[in-house]
């Protein structure tokens, strides 16, 4: 796939299909015109017309298809609604090409599509219309059969952006694109894959796959992390058949100016263990190695866009499953800390692995860490799936990834860490428990429970049980597992200065 600026006017655009992006209330046959004199006169006419009598306004993600009948060089012309021309921005730019693209890839062949949108002059800009074309053309399709009804989609051979002014970093941009988007898409195969084949082994593999020069995987089984003292890990493999893996990449740059641990939540399958959930509850709960998923796509993405720091990737991956030899609601956990834990809920078995994964993070003592997680039901309840919860000890390193999330068109809300809430885990034997039982701000005690394993180092913890899921389809949002944090990640540690 190629993809390149485009110097042809407008008329001499020579794409099986050219888009325009048109804002609000504006007249398509005149902002024509005013892109190229030279466009035929009676054809923009015509071309108002048309809009007039389809009820096209411009609203966003409206939708026109025009043929040309070979009055101008592209074989078909698709007018796409932008929204009011104030909103516009980066994520409208992401949405818009997003949303196009599931529409022109799904079963038809195509060879040049060309995107004529307003005021593109930056590589920030040409960077948020790739990630939109590469995330939207995504389907995951390994598992339907080759029948009618399932047409493969195809990919154009060559897209193309019509640019306002000379962008001589084009190229610069579209390759973090191309980095970042299909490090999405990776994150978004591992967890469409159902969890009797997604098992903490698989994924562990599709870590190793990574390693190259500037990257190390070092895969721990649960001998190695016994040894380490994660109890608490361990505690939630114990119930499943299928052995953990504590999964940790390592990337470093020759001029490091930082060093950060992303970790993740890496539960293959989320039963509830003992404490089991209700069949309507465990549905979906193989995307419960989200966050896993997410830290190691963000390698994938690093290894390629080579920041200057040294970043690694932790991802505590294992079922949580109820047998025989399954932890039982009461018993008592010791964490790599030393920190002692009464598991009054299986269930609150992603703080757990977390509390381990996050003591690992800080003996590395880097400047800073980020947990990303599924961690509770709570904040799907509160905030919905368009928007993950963000809380942590460093209000800075929050703003911060509040800041990238914006650019990268990921939503973020942040919820308060009180110590008025630290008396919930309270545990009349150990030094905590795992679960607060009367259902009070549960993903703020969550996060309170995480904070005790931190050891003080700059933290911030994601929430991601709602956007990591997506039931329906739109613009950039796939069915199923959506890689929710990738692109935020990736932003935040590839921002400058
Ligand atoms: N993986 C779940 C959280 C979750 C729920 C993610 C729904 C996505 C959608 C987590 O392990 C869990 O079960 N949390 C419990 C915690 C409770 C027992 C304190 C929850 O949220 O109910
Ligand atoms: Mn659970
Ligand atoms: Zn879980």
């Amino acid at each position: 796939m190629e993809f390149q600026l485009e110097t042809n006017p407008f008329s001499q655009i020579a794409a099986d299909i050219l888009v325009l992006g048109v804002f609000l209330d504006e007249s398509v046959g005149e902002t024509i015109r005013k892109l190229d004199p030279d466009f035929p006169l009676d054809f923009a006419q015509s071309i108002d017309e048309i809009c007039l009598g389809e009820g096209f306004t411009g609203k966003t993600a409206q939708t026109v298809h025009l043929p040309t009948y070979g009055r101008i060089s592209a074989g078909k012309l698709i007018l796409r609604g932008l929204g009011k021309s104030g909103d516009y921005c980066t994520a409208i730019i992401r949405k818009s090409v997003a949303g196009l693209a599931r529409r022109l890839t799904a079963g038809c062949v195509l060879n040049r599509v060309s995107f004529c949108l307003p005021k593109i002059s930056s590589s920030r800009q040409i960077q948020a219309a790739v990630e939109g074309w590469i995330l939207g053309s995504y389907n995951f399709d390994k598992y339907k059969c080759l029948s009618d009804n399932h047409k493969k989609s195809s990919a154009p051979s060559a897209l193309s952006f019509v640019a306002f002014q000379d962008i001589r970093d084009f190229g610069d941009g579209v390759r973090r694109a191309e980095a970042i988007a299909s490090a999405c898409n990776f994150a978004r195969d591992l967890i469409a894959e159902p969890a009797a084949f997604m098992t903490p082994t698989r994924l562990a593999e599709a870590a190793q796959s990574l390693s190259c020069g500037q990257v190390t995987c070092k895969i721990l089984d649960a001998a190695d992390t016994e040894k380490l003292g994660m109890g608490a890990f361990l505690g939630v493999a114990r119930g499943a058949e299928e052995p953990p893996r504590f999964i940790v990449l390592k990337y470093s740059h020759p001029e490091a100016s930082k060093s950060v641990v992303i970790v993740g939540k890496g539960i293959t399958f989320d039963s509830g263990g003992l404490s089991l959930k209700t069949s309507q509850g465990m549905e979906n709960m193989k995307y419960d190695m989200a966050g896993a998923a997410v830290v190691i796509a963000v390698m994938k993405a690093v290894c390629q866009l080579k920041p200057r720091l040294t970043l690694t990737a932790v991802a505590a991956a294992t079922e949580n499953m109820p047998s025989g030899r399954a932890i039982h609601p009461g018993d008592v956990l010791f964490a790599m800390n030393g920190k002692s834990i009464e598991v009054n809920n299986t269930d609150a078995e992603g703080r757990l692995v977390l509390a381990d994964a996050l003591c690992y993070a800080a003996a590395q003592k880097p400047d800073e860490i980020i947990d990303v997680a599924t961690l509770t039901g709570a904040v799907v309840t509160a905030l919905g799936r368009a928007c993950a919860g963000i809380m942590g000890n460093s209000d800075e390193l929050i703003g911060k990834v509040i800041g990238s999330a914006l650019a990268a068109g990921e939503k973020l809300w942040q919820l308060p860490l009180l110590d008025e809430y630290k008396d919930s885990l309270k545990s009349e034997i150990a030094d905590l428990k795992n679960a607060g039982s009367k259902g009070e701000a549960p993903s703020s005690c969550a996060g309170m429970f995480l904070k005790e394993f931190v050891n003080g180092c700059p933290w911030a913890h994601l929430d991601i049980a709602g956007p990591a899921w997506s039931d329906k389809e739109k613009d950039e949002l796939n069915k199923g597992g959506t890689a929710f944090g990738v692109r935020t990640l990736c932003y935040y540690l590839t921002a400058e200065g």
